[in-house]
């Protein structure tokens, strides 16, 4: 996109828009100083077009910047954030949670944490801006009952990276074990086997070098290479309650019904599992095998709401 076709996008106008009402404001202010000097109401204004001028064109360079730091180029998505999607968000966690304040203070934090491991990582978390947001900012104001954290399917390792810093914002000592095939690409259904659109290698050197990014508690994360439905990788990592499941590895229905009966055999009483994409088009088997369970075999899930694409349970 060259940047004359960014300023026309409907997200740089909305961006652009509280700089356009100054900019009218202050054409007002010349006309009405110029109609008190004439003392001739009906007078023509006078704007200063040359100083417009210069104006919009400081304005399309602060918007190139801006694009370049949140823009989709070099992850194929975009950070800008919209109005409504984060009021939207801030109602959702709010809900989840029952603190506004505290709402609002995660997801801010949460933002500037995606931005910054972005910038500074290998590769990219997987996902909507909102989505990673309500994420990483509700697990903390859940208050899981120990630190002990998996997560299913980490392409990067990046999420988990993030989450161990939202927990330790929150005072807590986060312990993270991940599994993940490590296939050199994200497998999953629907999506093709193509290069990822940050460039970077999915392995696991990746993520070791992401997780190193959230300090000693991220450096220590126990990582296992394999299918979470292989009995070997389950028996390897069943070995404690953990306090925090992230179900994000295959997104089809069978399997999903099978990280959920998985995780509620090794949450913790009081556990939080996090199941993401709920809700996606892009991937229904997800929402089918929640509702599925929760409408049939769970003995321990209660469903307490969702984030944009995440939903929360707690595990009895
Ligand atoms: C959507 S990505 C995970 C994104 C990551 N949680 C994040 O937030 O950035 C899905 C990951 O799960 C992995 N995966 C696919 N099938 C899996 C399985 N059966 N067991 C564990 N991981 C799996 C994929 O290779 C990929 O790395």
């Amino acid at each position: 996109m060259n940047s004359r076709s960014l300023l026309r996008s409907p997200v740089s106008r909305r961006l652009l828009r509280p700089v356009a009402d100054l900019i009218d404001q202050r054409i007002e202010r010349q006309v009405r100083s110029a109609v008190r000097r004439t003392g001739a109401p009906s007078a023509p204004p006078v704007p200063d077009t040359g100083r417009l001028v210069r104006d919009v064109e400081e304005l399309r360079h602060r918007q190139l910047t801006i694009e370049l730091l949140l823009g989709p180029g070099g992850r194929g998505i975009s950070r800008m954030v919209g109005e409504a999607s984060l009021e939207h968000l801030y109602a959702e966690v709010e809900a989840l949670c029952g603190d506004r304040e505290a709402a609002e203070r995660n997801v801010a934090a949460a933002f500037r944490l995606l931005v910054a491991l972005e910038s500074l990582g290998v590769g990219r978390i997987a996902g909507g801006t909102m989505n990673i947001c309500g994420k990483l900012g509700t697990i903390p104001l859940l208050d899981p009952p120990n630190d002990e954290i998996l997560e299913i399917g980490t392409l990067y390792g990046m999420f988990s990276a993030g989450l161990v810093r939202m927990m330790e914002r929150d005072g807590r000592s986060p312990a993270l074990t991940i599994v993940d095939p490590f296939a050199g690409v994200q497998l999953q259904p629907g999506t093709d086997r193509r290069p990822d659109p940050t460039g970077a290698p999915v392995d696991e050197h990746a993520v070791r070098t992401n997780l190193a990014l959230a300090g000693p508690a991220g450096a220590a994360a126990r990582i296992r290479q394999g299918f979470s439905e292989d009995p070997e990788t389950r028996a390897a990592v069943s070995d404690r309650d953990y306090g925090v499941i992230v179900v994000d590895g295959d997104h089809s229905a069978e399997g999903v019904a099978r990280d959920l009966e998985w995780a509620e055999e090794i949450a913790a009483p009081g556990g939080i599992v996090v199941l993401d994409d709920y809700g996606d088009p892009r991937w229904p088997g997800i929402k089918d095998a929640l509702d599925d369970r929760l409408k049939g075999t769970t003995t321990r899930f209660v469903f307490l709401g969702k984030a944009a694409r995440s939903a929360f349970l707690r595990a009895a």
